[in-house]
């Protein structure tokens, strides 16, 4: 019965936390973790479409080139536009 009961609790604390980002280990999530987690904790892809998330890329570029950090290389934006398309929302 404890067990039974630490087992439920496990499953409802872990329901409680942030969902991970999709895929997290391959290297296009990590690269979008770290090219876009440092001004705000990246966004779920889910949370835009593939055509949101041109958009919403070409934005942020403005934002790090006005903050002074590196500008994304053009194989650090497409890595990083492909993760977010693969695992793009539909609406
Ligand atoms: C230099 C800091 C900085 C970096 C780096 C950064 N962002 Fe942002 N981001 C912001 C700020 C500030 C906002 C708040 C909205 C605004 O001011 O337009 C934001 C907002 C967002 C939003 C929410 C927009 C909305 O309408 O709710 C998304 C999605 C987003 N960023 C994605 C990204 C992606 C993808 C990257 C990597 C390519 C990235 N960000 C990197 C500063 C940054």
């Amino acid at each position: 019965r404890a067990a039974l009961a630490l087992a439920l609790l496990t499953i409802v604390v872990s329901g409680c936390k942030p969902a991970p980002l999709p895929d997290a280990a391959s290297p296009g999530a990590q690269l979008y973790a770290n090219r876009c987690g440092r001004c705000h904790v990246p966004y779920n892809p889910h949370e835009m479409t593939a055509s949101m998330w041109d958009t919403q890329v070409t934005m942020m570029e403005v934002k790090i080139q006005a903050a002074g950090m590196p500008a994304l290389t053009s194989d650090e934006r497409e890595s990083i536009l492909e993760y977010l398309k693969r695992n793009a929302g539909t609406e």
